[in-house]
C-alpha cells in the first residue's frame, strides 16, 4: 500500500529477521497461491535470466513456495539438483510437501538464513535470490557469501522490485488511504524492512561490482498481475500491514479496501496491475 506505511527504519537486525520469519510463516499457506500473481511469473523469468543448464547444481535463497525453485528443477533436469533455503519454517514445510507431491527427487529445502548459508565454498553453479535481498539487514555481506558459494564462473541472479508504475502508485495511495483509518496510529512498529531498497540498477549492480562479480547487468521487466484482492493482501509481505487492523475492524477495513479498488477497476475486489521487477545477473570471475 502506501510506501509510507510499509517503510520504516530497521534499527535491530535480529528483530528484523524474527519479524520476517514469523510474517512469512503466517503467509506460507496462501503465499503465491492466490490467483495468477507476480511471483510465479517473475520466478520463471529469474531462472531464464540465470541461464541454467542441464546438470547444474543450484541454490535458491529465500525460496518461499518455490516460484524459482520449481522452474530451476525443470531447467537443470534429472542430472542437476536444486537446494532451497528459507528463514520461514512454514514456507520450507509447504514447499517440501509440494516437492514430494510432484515426485521430484533432485530438489530439497531447509530452514536457513540467506546471510549465512550453511554450505561448503564453491559448491554451486548458480545462486538465485528472488525478492529477498531487500529483507536482509546486511545485504552486502549476504552477496559476499553468495560469491563464496559459487564455483569460478558461476552465476548469481537476483530479483527486486523496480520503481513502481504510475498505476501501482495510484493503487498503493488509494488503497492505503482507504485502509489507513483502521490502522493503529502510528501504524508501524520498528521491525519493518525497507522494501524500497534495490529498486534502481545502480543500487544492485554497484555492490556486486565491488565484490568482484563480472558481467553484471540489470534490466527491468513488467508483468501483468491480475489479482490484487483483499485475500491477496494476506498472502505476502503486505499481510504485516493488514494484520495491524484490529480483528473487530477487519470487516470494515476490507469493505473500505474493496470500495477503493472499485474506484480504480471493475469488478471490485480484484484489480489488474502491472508489476515492475528488476532482474540483476552477475558472474563470479573464472
Ligand atoms: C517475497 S518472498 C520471495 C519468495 C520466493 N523467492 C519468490 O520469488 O516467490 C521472500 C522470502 O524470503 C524469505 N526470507 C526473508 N529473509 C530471509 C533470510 N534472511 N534468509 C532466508 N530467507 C529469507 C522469506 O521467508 C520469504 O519466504
Amino acid at each position: 500500500m502506501s510506501a509510507a506505511l510499509i517503510v520504516a527504519d530497521m534499527p535491530n537486525p535480529a528483530a528484523q529477521k524474527a519479524y520476517i520469519g514469523r510474517l512469512f510463516d503466517r503467509a506460507a499457506a496462501s503465499y503465491d497461491q492466490v490467483g495468477h500473481t507476480l511471483f510465479g511469473q517473475a520466478g520463471a523469468a529469474l531462472v531464464a535470466a540465470a541461464a541454467l543448464r542441464p546438470g547444474e547444481c543450484v541454490l535458491d535463497v529465500g525460496c518461499g513456495r518455490g516460484a524459482s525453485l520449481f522452474p530451476a528443477v525443470e531447467a537443470v533436469g534429472a542430472s542437476g539438483s536444486v537446494t532451497g533455503i528459507d528463514l520461514a519454517a512454514a514456507m520450507v514445510e509447504a514447499t517440501r510437501a509440494d516437492i514430494a507431491r510432484r515426485g521430484i527427487a533432485n530438489a530439497s529445502v531447509a530452514v536457513g538464513d540467506a546471510e549465512s548459508p550453511p554450505f561448503r565454498p564453491h559448491s554451486f553453479d548458480a545462486v538465485l535470490a528472488g525478492f529477498v535481498l531487500f529483507f536482509l539487514p546486511h545485504p552486502a555481506a549476504a552477496l559476499g557469501s553468495f560469491a563464496g558459494l559459487l564455483r569460478p564462473g558461476g552465476r548469481l541472479a537476483l530479483s527486486t522490485f523496480a520503481d513502481p508504475s504510475v498505476q501501482e502508485i495510484a493503487f498503493a495511495q488509494t488503497c492505503g488511504e482507504a485502509v489507513a483509518p483502521y490502522l493503529p496510529s502510528p501504524p508501524m512498529s520498528d521491525n519493518r524492512p525497507p522494501l524500497q531498497r534495490f529498486r534502481t540498477a545502480e543500487s544492485v549492480t554497484r555492490p556486486l561490482q565491488a565484490l568482484g562479480f563480472v558481467d553484471v547487468r540489470s534490466d527491468r521487466r513488467d508483468f501483468d498481475s491480475p489479482v490484487q484482492c483483499w485475500h491477496w493482501l494476506w498472502s505476502g509481505g503486505l499481510r504485516g500491514l493488514v494484520e495491524l487492523v484490529p480483528p473487530d475492524r477487519r470487516h470494515d477495513a476490507r469493505a473500505a479496501y474493496i470500495a477503493a479498488v472499485g474506484q480504480l477497476s471493475r469488478p471490485a475486489d480484484s484489480i489488474a496491475l502491472t508489476g515492475s521487477v528488476r532482474f540483476t545477473t552477475a558472474r563470479s570471475p573464472s
